[in-house]
């Protein structure tokens, strides 16, 4: 059977998480978000959680030793054994070679880096303006482009909405310096690898995700032939 092994590229709001959930539906495959799986155990005070809070707070990298024996652990457990998405890792060029690496180990390869495009500009206020559901961060929404039924409230499950921490404007800003200076050269680290797929994401989030379905789907048909 194919596998679709893929990893979501993008700055900080590009609506990778928004595309990542939409995607794991089409194709049945479990979307791994590091930034989720850090802010439960931050939630839950775990030692991993103290160990990134400071990190996550100022918009900076939580250190590689905490991520990526974490992200490793997470692709050999039973659901991603058949393919995954990832969505938020790798973040620099040491994790993407430690996930080439395990997944060489694993007798596995990647099979595409999707890039969600979307200008800085656009991220500040993309950001500003998301609401997340306290229940399942995976629920997203926006107070102008995407807004609930209700002011507040969760669609999907009626939990409250809530604005992430890190999404002030002043972390905003920092977390894209990161992604510029450590996130960004992993375009041309996949474009070598001939792995690189980009999309426009300033278009609406439904065109993104109508171009990135109709190119997961040639990618595994490709991938049968
Ligand atoms: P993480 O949670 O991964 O944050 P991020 O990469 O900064 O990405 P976001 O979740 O902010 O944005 P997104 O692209 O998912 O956009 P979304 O779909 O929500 O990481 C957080 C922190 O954890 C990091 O700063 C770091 O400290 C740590 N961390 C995580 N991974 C790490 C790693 N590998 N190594 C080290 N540290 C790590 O959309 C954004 C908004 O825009 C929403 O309101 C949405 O409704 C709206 N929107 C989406 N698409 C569109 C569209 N097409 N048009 C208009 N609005 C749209």
């Amino acid at each position: 059977m194919s596998e679709l092994n893929l990893i979501l590229l993008g700055p900080p709001g590009a609506g990778k998480g928004t595309q990542a959930d939409r995607l794991s539906e089409d194709f049945s495959l479990p979307h791994i978000s590091t930034g989720d799986i850090l802010r439960a155990q931050v939630a839950d005070g775990t030692e991993l959680g103290r160990k990134a809070k400071s990190y996550m707070d100022a918009g900076d990298l939580v250190p590689d030793d905490v991520i990526i024996g974490m992200i490793v652990d997470r692709l050999g457990e039973g659901d991603a054994r058949d393919g995954f998405l990832l969505d938020g890792f790798p973040r620099n060029e040491q994790q993407a070679d430690a996930l080439g690496t395990a997944l060489v180990g694993l007798d596995r390869r990647l099979t595409a880096a999707l890039l969600i495009d979307v200008p800085d500009e656009d991220v500040v206020r993309r950001l500003a303006g998301r609401r997340v559901c306290v229940l399942n961060p995976s629920h997203i929404y926006h107070v102008d482009f995407d807004p609930p039924k209700h002011a507040d409230v969760c669609d999907q499950d009626g939990a409250r909405l809530i604005q992430r921490d890190d999404d002030r404007e002043e972390t905003i800003r920092h977390r894209l310096e990161v992604y510029h200076g450590q996130t960004e050269p992993l375009i041309a680290y996949y474009d070598r690898a001939g792995l690189l797929r980009r999309f426009d994401g300033r278009r609406s989030a439904d065109e993104v995700h109508g171009h990135l379905r109709a190119a997961v789907a040639t990618l595994r048909l490709e991938d049968t032939l």
